[in-house]
């Protein structure tokens, strides 16, 4: 099936010597069958006209934030009708200045307003001289909309327009258009309105007002598997330890910092979801005392006395209903497979995703993953060490069908 037919797609176009190979974008995506809105910022008009990007695609091209009366876009409303027809906001290129904004927040002008007003995945294409693209800047906002879960197709090394060489060039067009096919089929609506909570991140055990025992998870793999529900449809709820992770809106999220705050969030938001996907990494173990005060440096030892804290998993399995899926992850650094079969019966789940953190590439703190996952019935399938997104991608394809 080809992925892009029908598909809504917002092009975003910035004030680069790179818009001329957007107009190569626009002429790609409307061969194959996507319908394109082009909107520019004034910056852009400079570079390439507007005529040339409503002629390509066939459509108006929107430049003002506020359109005059004459336009065929000129609800007052447009940004909010425009944010709710897309499948896909693509920005290529994206100036330094607009990547900026965005990552602050900023709407003001047509381009900006957009972005802050989506509710579609978002790509993100950067091009720029060298300096101002490895600019200490820069890539903290890029970093920081990598983490908010913002897709980005890197720029690459190349012969610049300045006519130096360096990073800081587009992407070709190709490379764009996979991207966007790449998200996009990620991205069936396949998971329409399905109900699915997911837990994420770690959990932090208080010893006193200061201390805490935690583990290494990021929460990236729960967020990768939160995004890409989300963007495949479903209703999304994440209840998420301590992390500095930020969620697309239309994401519910509850944040917790305790396993015992998490089961109680779980138990609360179980019962309205059909699926749960317990990715957070909860601690086993609190300290039975918590000190009010900070604990003083006045022995050569100290002891702590841990108690167990509940399965979250295990407690929600002793009353889900029929219809409702269990989803378990397991980290296991030996006998992977037997250890997580076994956990699997115990905690009546319906699939159990292994990866073992020793892998290279694999486990917490880490954008890639390398899993296997088992099924109730037997079946083992192992995936090749991959990013997140991607094998957050793979497991929705093994659940959607549970
Ligand atoms: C010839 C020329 C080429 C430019 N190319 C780029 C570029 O590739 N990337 C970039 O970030 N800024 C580039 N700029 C600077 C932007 O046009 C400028 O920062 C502008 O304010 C961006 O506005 P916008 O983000 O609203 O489109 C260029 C400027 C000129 C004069």
């Amino acid at each position: 099936m080809e992925i892009l037919k029908n598909k809504k797609i917002i092009l975003g176009v910035c004030g680069g010597i790179a818009a001329y190979k957007s107009c190569f974008l626009v002429r790609e995506l409307i061969k194959h069958g996507a319908e394109v809105r082009v909107i520019m910022t004034p910056a852009a008009c400079e570079f390439v006209s507007p005529l040339t990007f409503s002629t390509l695609s066939r459509n108006e091209v929107i430049v003002n934030i506020f359109p005059e009366k004459k336009s065929n876009t000129a609800t007052s409303t447009w940004h909010i009708d425009l944010a709710l027809w897309a499948d896909l906001f693509v920005i290529a290129p994206a100036t330094v200045n607009t990547i900026s904004k965005i990552n602050y927040g900023i709407a003001d002008n047509a381009l900006t307003t957009l972005v802050s007003a989506r509710r579609s995945p978002l790509l993100i294409a950067p091009a720029a001289d060298e300096d101002m693209y490895n600019s200490f800047e820069n890539q903290k906002n890029i970093n920081d909309l990598k983490l908010k879960g913002v897709f980005f197709t890197e720029a690459e090394y190349g012969e610049l327009a300045s006519g130096l060489t360096g990073f800081g060039r587009m992407a070709e067009v190709d490379e764009i258009l996979n991207h966007i096919k790449k998200i996009l089929s990620g991205y069936h609506k396949d998971l329409l309105k399905r109900k699915i909570l997911i837990t994420s991140g770690p959990t932090y055990e208080p010893i006193d007002v200061v201390r805490f025992i935690g583990n290494r998870s990021s929460g990236k793999m729960g967020h990768a598997l939160a995004c890409a529900a989300f963007y495949r449809g479903a209703n999304v709820t994440v209840i998420t330890g301590p992390t500095q992770l930020k969620y697309p809106n239309g994401i519910k999220v509850i944040h917790v910092v305790t396993a015992e705050e998490m089961y109680k969030a779980v138990i609360q938001e179980f019962k309205r979801n059909e699926i749960f996907i317990s990715a957070a990494a909860v601690s086993d173990f609190k300290p039975k005392i918590v000190s009010k005060s900070k604990i003083k440096k006045n022995s050569e030892k100290f002891f702590i006395e841990l108690i167990q804290n509940k399965d979250i998993l295990l407690e929600v399995s002793k009353f889900k209903k029929k219809n409702q899926k269990l989803i378990g992850f397991s980290v296991e650094t030996e006998n992977e497979i037997e250890n997580s079969f076994e956990k699997m019966k115990k905690k009546k789940l319906h699939l159990i995703i292994v990866n073992n953190p020793l892998e290279k590439g694999a486990g917490f703190e880490v954008d890639t993953n390398k899993i296997t996952i088992l099924r109730k019935d037997g079946t083992v399938k192992s995936f090749p060490l991959k990013f997140k997104f991607d094998i957050a991608n793979d497991i929705l394809n093994e659940i959607k069908d549970l």
